[in-house]
């Protein structure tokens, strides 16, 4: 599902080269949990941004369903994306002006699907992320919890089979964790391929975990 090959990320400051992520090599299979571990500036937020097709690699290959994803042009790329992977930000990025149904809706007004159908996928996937009772309320007016499970909303209705998450829990207290653990359960259980990319200590215990990951200085140590 998500092959990763001798993947580079350096930038050259002066005349010093900084590898972000050194020889990255990774295979995911469907329905994996990925836990990606890792201090603050070990790679986790470059190596998600890679795999979404947000950054380009200065070398290697990132494949996702055999698509070797560096080589599409960009408008078939954010296609591509839209299609394959939901992605949680650690700072949601909702669209704070409109409403939880229709930060939901958004990703699915290019698909060019019927009303009827937008309906019911929003509907769906709102109910899958415990928000349905905030659906007509302005995004800047919810609490991070709520906030956070109108993007994994968002994350679901394009039916993405990949999900990734980039310190999901950061901004949460024990409740709204508790929660989002809940919801990350539901996903794996609908097959889903999740990486979660996190310092929390939550995540350590749970019973499905696949590969643990753990990245220091940009490098994966077994
Ligand atoms: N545009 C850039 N120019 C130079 N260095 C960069 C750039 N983007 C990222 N880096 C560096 O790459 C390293 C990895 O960054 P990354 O954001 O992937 O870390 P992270 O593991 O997600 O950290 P955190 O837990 O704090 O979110 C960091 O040292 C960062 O400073
Ligand atoms: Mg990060």
């Amino acid at each position: 599902m998500i092959e990763i090959i001798d993947l580079n990320r350096y930038y050259d400051i002066g005349k010093k080269r900084f590898y972000a992520l050194k020889n990255i090599n990774l295979t995911i299979d469907k329905g994996e949990f990925i836990l990606l571990n890792g201090v603050s500036g070990s790679g986790k937020t470059t190596l998600l941004t890679l795999i979404a097709g947000m950054d380009k690699p200065n070398s290697g290959i990132v494949k996702i369903d055999n698509e070797p994803i560096v080589k599409l042009p960009d408008q078939h790329l954010s296609k591509f994306r839209n299609q394959h992977i939901g992605i949680i930000f650690q700072h949601y990025n909702l669209l704070e002006n409109l409403s939880v149904y229709d930060n939901v809706a958004t990703p699915l007004i290019p698909m060019k699907l019927s009303l009827k159908e937008i309906d019911k996928r929003v509907k769906d996937s709102l109910k899958i992320a415990n928000i349905s009772h905030k659906a007509s309320s302005v995004a800047s007016k919810l609490s991070g919890g709520e906030k956070q499970r109108t993007a994994i909303a968002r994350a679901l209705v394009t039916k993405a089979p990949i999900i990734l998450c980039d310190e999901p829990t950061a901004n949460l207290d024990k409740a709204n964790r508790d929660i989002f653990l809940d919801i990350l359960n539901k996903l794996y259980k609908l097959k889903k391929t999740i990486i979660v990319s996190t310092h929390d200590p939550i995540f350590n215990n749970l019973e499905y975990i696949t590969q643990k990951i753990n990245l220091i200085d940009g490098q994966i140590i077994k």
